[in-house]
């Protein structure tokens, strides 16, 4: 860092909701699966002296700034670069049998969009990229240019709800056909042409949606978020919290759905005459019953956290 002060451009969302729910102030050993720039885990290890927290990140260029912001915690700290699907291994790896708290806060951070050269936003131009983990092989640029147009037809329509996306693939295909879709720029361009201007709509920029769909298949975000969330429980110690940041409605879907199942001891229809479902053991106690959302004031001082859900469950 050559002496500079450096400025952490993500603002954790939800911070006093993060610590009240996962009972931070009572001390243990705390799993912080998107450890990002490190604003959450650094409030985890000032709500105790007696907290540990194993951050995770699979950018490697980010978890260098969250170990830059972290090193005063010395030995409460570890920090991991790698994907928080391969949680249950982290942990067995270390001997450690069961955390007190895990913290996912989806997505990406603000630090990525104002990067540009991550692919990952609209409004300066860069290269298509928008993998998280750059040592995957995947890229937008190999979605948008190489993949058959039904598959990218079907990837804004599932992952960005996006209502034209037959016409924005129309275009890219024709595009496709002077060459190659190179950069951020080049795409939003496409994207805002495709779409009728009447039906732009007004608060965001008309490429959203595709941007969202993009980064959501390149790295594979809700399949990931599935597969963790069927294997978290078990990680966690009798009494500890699991908590969600999700912030769109495909992710909090997901969430809340696994939430009911685990929450539940049988999940057949209360109609049916006999339980089906093998007798299932309820694993998780929903400690949120509606999603947690931030205040106004949080809003107004960062707007990013506008659309953040927060769910927590306990494991019992
Ligand atoms: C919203 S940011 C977290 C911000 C962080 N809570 C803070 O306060 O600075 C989400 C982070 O999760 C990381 N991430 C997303 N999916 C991941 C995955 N499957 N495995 C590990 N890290 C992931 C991203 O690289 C990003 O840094």
């Amino acid at each position: 860092m050559d002496g500079a002060v450096r400025r952490y451009i993500h603002t954790p969302v939800l911070p006093d909701e993060v610590l009240a729910y996962l009972q931070c102030s009572q001390g243990g050993v705390f799993v912080d699966a998107t450890v990002g720039e490190g604003g959450h885990t650094e409030a985890i290890l000032n709500a105790s002296p007696h907290n540990k927290v194993i951050g995770i990140d699979c950018d490697r260029e980010i978890i260098e700034r969250a170990q830059d912001r972290l090193t005063q915690y010395g030995e409460r700290m570890t920090l991991i670069h790698d994907d928080f699907v391969h949680l249950p291994h982290i942990l067995r790896e270390r001997g450690i049998e069961g955390v007190d708290g895990l913290l996912f806060d989806l997505g990406i951070s603000s630090f990525h969009f104002e990067e540009e050269k991550r692919g990952f936003g609209f409004h300066r131009d860069g290269p298509l990229d928008m993998r998280m983990d750059t040592r995957q092989k995947l890229t937008a640029y190999d979605i948008v240019n190489h993949f058959p147009l039904k598959e990218i037809e079907t990837i804004l329509r599932r992952y960005g709800e996006e209502r034209w996306a037959k016409r924005i693939t129309k275009a890219i295909g024709q595009e496709r056909q002077r060459g190659n879709i190179k950069n951020t720029g080049a795409l939003a361009e496409i994207v805002s042409r495709a779409i009728p201007s009447k039906h732009h709509p007004r608060r965001i920029h008309p490429a959203t949606k595709t941007f969202l769909a993009l980064r959501i298949a390149v790295n594979e975000e809700l399949k990931k978020l599935e597969e963790i969330l069927n294997d978290a429980p078990p990680l966690l110690t009798k009494g500890g919290r699991i908590g969600i940041i999700a912030f769109h409605s495909l992710e909090d879907r997901i969430v809340k759905e696994t939430f009911k199942k685990m929450g539940s001891a049988c999940i057949c229809p209360p109609d049916l005459p006999q339980c089906i479902c093998g007798g299932r053991q309820q694993v998780l106690q929903i400690i949120t019953k509606h999603p947690l959302t931030p205040r106004a004031e949080e809003v107004s001082n960062n707007p990013r956290a506008r659309s953040a859900k927060l769910r927590v469950a306990e494991r019992v």
